[in-house]
């Protein structure tokens, strides 16, 4: 019970004079705060605004805003010469689709052959040219979006340190910062794309996730997030977490903006092999319309959700701290037709899953933690990717190692002072592996993935007591802060493979956005974005960033700060 003491002693100030010191000014005399992108191609489709006006605003924003934030690790020098071209081919051919002359942020994990160089936040890598574009950003820029630049992230994706470290953190961008409190964590690892999302930077942003990195910070910001299935979106030119759970996805204010760039972005590639099993499981070709799935909240009469209650509902902080504002959703939710199976329970899921939060369940043998893997895939992943590059000293992760250890926090690759920089803790362990792939790994992988999968489809196929089945179209996760680390919501579909998306519901007292999770099995994008845009149609929650605390400079965010409990509440 300590913990709900902890939440009331520290109710926040309210009625406190504060005005948002970042206002979104109109672009050329339009309103562009929040502004979706049907809505821009009606101005550009008017002539209200240009491409190139519009990135420009972007741009100014970007100026004006990232001294504080650092949401952005470098702008694109050549942004406004790609959206005026653009402007010209519309003139002369029309538009090539939604994305046409939409300004779009990449995490700096994901390959631009372009003058912004590609490193991951590290510093060791921005002098390496990269040998193409990512399969993402060629596709990206084949539908016409300009982009715009590169997004801060924690470092490698979240996979540099783990102890040594705060979350949202780059040597080469800074600290990320919430742009609805600064003092308040961003969540990981794609934390410069969720929040200049929502801070009105860019139109939308691509993450990346092995494990949390586009749901967490996505839920954190207030946003929509989409974590496709693997192989659903090819990671060719994507700087490796885990060559078998890696996935790239939209952040965006909307689920159709989201399913637009899941439409662009989407497909085969022959440098992803993992692209192919969405060919063999036929699902390629059922669904590479995404925006035709979005739908309004009608499609929620007689929609069957699961409520997995042990041990995501009853043990997450998450679940525990924001209780009152979820179970008004689920009546929402049972208003507008919809049918909740509760405890449809997934078998296994205290040996797959830390209860308070992300993480591995610490009662398993850690022969069968994540990490035991991931390390391993790591090792590979970044030997593999730095191996392709040219031009650098840099050649293997050893080397990488080397540098990073050269380079330690000691000597302040950004200048020390307020700075932090991050330590290497987790690489030292990855390279401890030396990448090798023996019976260990292959039993902690295949454990986790088979038992996720099951665990996930068999939660969806819900048998009542008289031994009714009904196949259920989702299952319905907490997506917030408050245990230790952020919701238990994303290890299974990451082990699994399996997609997830997370939309807005509400905000803590100290500002900080929270949502509400879909999961569904292999290839169920189009099931996700349609029962998530009909629950986003619902709820409506639409926060707008105030940023507090601007001015604040503290760092780490790691330990947590105020409004958050580092006791994990007791099984409600
Ligand atoms: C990158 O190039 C600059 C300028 O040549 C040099 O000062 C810097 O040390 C290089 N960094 C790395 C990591 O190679
Ligand atoms: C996928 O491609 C990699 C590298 O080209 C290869 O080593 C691996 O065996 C392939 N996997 C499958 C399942 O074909
Ligand atoms: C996708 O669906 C939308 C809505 O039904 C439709 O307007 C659009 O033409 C479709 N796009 C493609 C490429 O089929
Ligand atoms: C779901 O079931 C559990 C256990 O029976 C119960 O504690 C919980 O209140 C139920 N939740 C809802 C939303 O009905
Ligand atoms: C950096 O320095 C810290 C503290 O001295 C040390 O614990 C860590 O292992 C070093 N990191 C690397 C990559 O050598
Ligand atoms: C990385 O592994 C190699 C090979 O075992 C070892 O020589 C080196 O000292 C390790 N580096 C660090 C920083 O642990
Ligand atoms: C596999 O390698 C790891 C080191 O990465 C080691 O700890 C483990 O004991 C090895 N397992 C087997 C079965 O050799
Ligand atoms: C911002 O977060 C801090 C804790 O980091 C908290 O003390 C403060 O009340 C929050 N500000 C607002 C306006 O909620």
């Amino acid at each position: 019970m300590r913990y709900l003491a902890v939440a009331l002693l520290l109710v926040p100030l309210t009625g406190a004079a504060w005005t948002d010191p970042f206002p979104v000014k109109p672009c050329n005399g339009v309103d562009i705060q929040d502004v979706d992108m049907d809505t821009v191609q009606g101005y550009f489709e008017k002539g209200l605004l240009t491409a190139k006006q519009l990135t420009q605003c972007y741009i100014d924003r970007i100026n004006l805003v990232n001294p504080h934030f650092r949401t952005v690790i470098q702008i694109n020098p050549d942004a406004l010469e790609i959206a005026h071209d653009l402007d010209q081919e519309r003139i002369q051919n029309g538009p090539r689709g939604p994305l046409h002359g939409i300004p779009i942020l990449t995490k700096d994990n994901i390959a631009t052959a372009d003058k912004v160089p590609t490193s991951a936040g590290s510093l060791a890598l921005i002098n390496k040219t990269v040998p193409r574009d990512a399969h993402v950003a060629a596709l990206l820029r084949l539908s016409g979006a300009v982009l715009l630049g590169h997004a801060n992230l924690a470092e490698f994706a979240d996979y540099i340190a783990y102890d040594d470290y705060s979350e949202g953190y780059s040597d080469r961008g800074g600290q990320t910062r919430n742009c609805f409190n600064a003092t308040q964590q961003t969540s990981g690892s794609s934390s410069g794309s969720a929040q200049s999302v929502v801070g009105n930077l860019c139109m939308a942003a691509i993450g990346t996730e092995t494990d949390g990195s586009i749901l967490l910070p996505a839920m954190h910001a207030g946003i929509i997030g989409i974590k496709p299935t693997v192989g659903r979106v090819s990671r060719a030119g994507v700087v490796p977490g885990s060559l078998s759970q890696d996935t790239v996805g939209p952040h965006a204010r909307t689920f159709r903006d989201a399913a637009y760039i899941l439409d662009a972005i989407s497909g085969v590639d022959w440098r992803d092999n993992a692209t192919f099993n969405a060919v063999v499981s036929g699902t390629a070709v059922r669904a590479r319309n995404f925006s035709e799935a979005v739908t309004d909240r009608s499609a929620l009469k007689g929609a069957k959700f699961g409520i997995p209650w042990d041990v995501l509902w009853s043990s997450s902080a998450g679940s525990v701290t924001h209780r009152e504002a979820f179970l008004e959703v689920f009546r929402q939710l049972e208003d507008a037709g919809a049918i909740l199976y509760n405890n449809t329970n997934i078998p296994r899921i205290r040996e797959l899953q830390y209860p308070y939060g992300w993480g591995d369940a610490i009662d398993t043998p850690e022969e069968l933690w994540a990490r035991t893997y991931l390390h391993v895939d790591l090792y590979n992943g970044i030997d593999g990717y730095l191996r392709n590059l040219k031009e650098s000293q840099i050649r293997s992760f050893q080397e990488l190692l080397e540098w990073e250890d050269e380079h330690n926090s000691s000597t302040g690759a950004l200048g020390g002072g307020e700075i932090w920089v991050s330590g290497a803790d987790n690489f030292v362990r990855a390279n401890a592996t030396h990448g090798i792939m023996n019976e260990t790994y292959y039993l902690a992988k295949l454990w986790r993935h088979e038992l996720s999968r099951t665990g996930i489809d068999t939660a969806l196929t819900h048998i009542a007591a008289d031994g009714t089945l009904t196949l259920l179209d989702g299952l319905l996760v907490p997506m917030a802060g408050g245990g230790i680390f952020d919701s238990p919501s994303s290890g299974l579909p990451a082990a699994a493979h399996y997609p997830a998306v997370t939309l807005p519901i509400g905000q803590d007292p100290w500002q900080l956005p929270f949502g509400l999770g879909i999961w569904g099995t292999a290839f169920d994008e189009d099931k996700l974005i349609r029962y998530g845009s009909a629950i986003d149609d619902l709820i409506r929650w639409r926060g707008k960033p105030q940023f507090y605390n601007y001015e604040t400079t503290e760092i780490p965010f790691d330990p947590r700060w105020p409004g958050f409990f580092d006791i994990p509440p007791s099984d409600a």
